[in-house]
């Protein structure tokens, strides 16, 4: 298993390329099961989440072809089997987006529960109340759930109980090959749900609305090929300009519409950032400061990501002051407190869902263990403010969801390598 060994102490300094969106690129790839014709995907991230749901569709029969630059070409119409099978789908919960495109476009499916998850119980019912609305007979059987319609599903209008982004996602994509109009309301109006709807209007869907929280897809009975590019990651740039702050750095991330960043950026300036923003590059300088503690509450979009949270936590751990970290979306999104403590961090629990940290000055490399992906990366930034060195052990996580984070920090000045054993 692989581990990084991090000498802390480097200041980021430099310029990176963002890479394509993971959370983005999931769901775009289930939507060329949507298509009569081949679709193609570039900027797509080399992450293993990605070449699992590639696996995903290879498995289903579809043809998918790779070039050298990770343009895929997926013709969906090829697809010879309709079970998304449990071993794949336990591996990375995202791939239960396959359940909309396969239902609309195929009439019926079965798709593994996903089953448990390290950051909360994550239940799909939204997922399945949706599409039962529009007309699904739904029923479990041994750990799948088995989907189908006689002819088309039919519009119907649809009240998210709460918001989710994979839920939105699923219905949206389903709705498009629906007869008559869908309405999503209290729709998820993450950056992703909008890329997405942005492909499947080029594939010649009819939603509008996508980025507010009511979407309206009007159904249209085919969609086609087309070509499109992933959004940039704003996960993967929001822990880079942390890790920046952190370590007192100055960094430019080419590729990324700060807008995207809005809630992060905001925070990064109370902790006393200098940022400097064009229409696709955000640069961060802290001038060699301490950052100053921030308070953070989880929200979805355009709310404070919760994908940023344990990274912003990081921060405040060697931050001048004491701030209140407050997770609103997952049960258990926790988990690196302990291993940040262990490193000398004076973080202390209220419940499961606030944390309160005291700044220390530094931190202390440690042996620490990762969890889940996004508190990986932010044992990366505590290792990165550490003095000394630090072992991270289980980062098959942060494969799941950073693009060469190890070559990336490297060119930003970080001393950072990977061990394999
Ligand atoms: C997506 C992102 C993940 C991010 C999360 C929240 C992808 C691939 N993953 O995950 O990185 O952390 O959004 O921004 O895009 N819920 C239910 N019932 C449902 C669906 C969700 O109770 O049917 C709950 C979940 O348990 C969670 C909350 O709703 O507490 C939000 O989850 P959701 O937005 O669905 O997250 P994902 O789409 O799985």
């Amino acid at each position: 298993m692989d581990r990084f060994i991090v000498c802390g102490g480097a200041r980021l300094c430099g310029e990176l390329e963002v890479s394509g969106a993971k959370n983005s690129a999931l769901p775009i790839l289930a939507a060329t099961l949507l298509a009569d014709e081949p679709v193609t995907i570039s900027r797509l991230p080399h992450l293993h989440d990605v070449t699992t749901m590639i696996e995903l569709l290879g498995s289903l029969g579809v043809e998918v072809v790779i070039d050298e630059r990770m343009n895929v070409q997926v013709n969906g119409p090829s697809i010879t089997s309709f079970r998304a099978p449990y071993d794949l789908v336990k591996t990375m919960r995202a791939s239960f987006v396959v359940l909309g495109p396969m239902l609309a476009r195929y009439g019926g499916c079965e798709v593994s529960l996903p089953g448990g998850c390290a950051i909360g119980p994550r239940p799909v019912d939204q997922h399945l109340k949706g599409l039962a609305a529009l007309g699904a007979d739904i029923k479990m059987q041994d750990g799948y759930v088995l989907a189908a319609v006689n002819g088309r599903l039919r519009g119907a209008r649809i009240l998210m109980d709460m918001v989710t982004v994979g839920g939105t996602e699923n219905l949206m994509m389903a709705a498009t090959l629906a007869q008559g109009t869908t309405v999503i309301e209290n729709a998820a109006r993450e950056p992703e749900v909008v890329d997405l709807a942005l492909l499947l209007n080029k594939m010649g869907a009819k939603i509008s609305g996508h980025g507010a929280d009511t979407i309206v897809v009007e159904g249209v009975e085919h969609l086609s090929g087309c070509e499109y590019e992933v959004m940039p990651d704003r996960v993967e740039a929001g822990t880079y300009l942390i890790a920046a702050a952190s370590t007192r750095g100055k960094v430019k991330l080419n590729g990324i519409d700060p807008m995207l960043l809005d809630s992060v950026l905001l925070k990064l300036e109370e902790a006393g950032a200098e940022l400097s923003r064009g229409d696709d590059w955000v640069a961060i300088d802290m001038h060699g400061e301490r950052p100053r503690a921030v308070d953070v509450r989880t929200a979805p979009y355009p709310g404070f990501p919760t994908d940023l949270q344990a990274q912003f936590l990081a921060l405040n751990t060697i931050a001048k002051g004491t701030s209140r970290v407050i997770e609103t979306i997952f049960e258990n999104r926790f988990m690196h407190v302990q291993e940040m403590n262990r490193m000398g961090a004076d973080i202390a629990l209220e419940g499961n869902t606030t944390a309160i940290v005291n700044g220390v000055e530094a931190l202390k490399g440690a042996p620490v263990m990762a969890t889940d992906l996004r508190a990986s990366a932010s044992l990366v930034i505590a290792a990165l403010v550490a003095q000394g060195e630090t072992t991270i052990d289980r980062i098959y996580h942060i494969d799941r969801g950073y693009e060469c984070i190890e070559e990336k920090l490297q060119q930003l000045g970080a001393q950072i390598r990977r061990v394999s054993s």
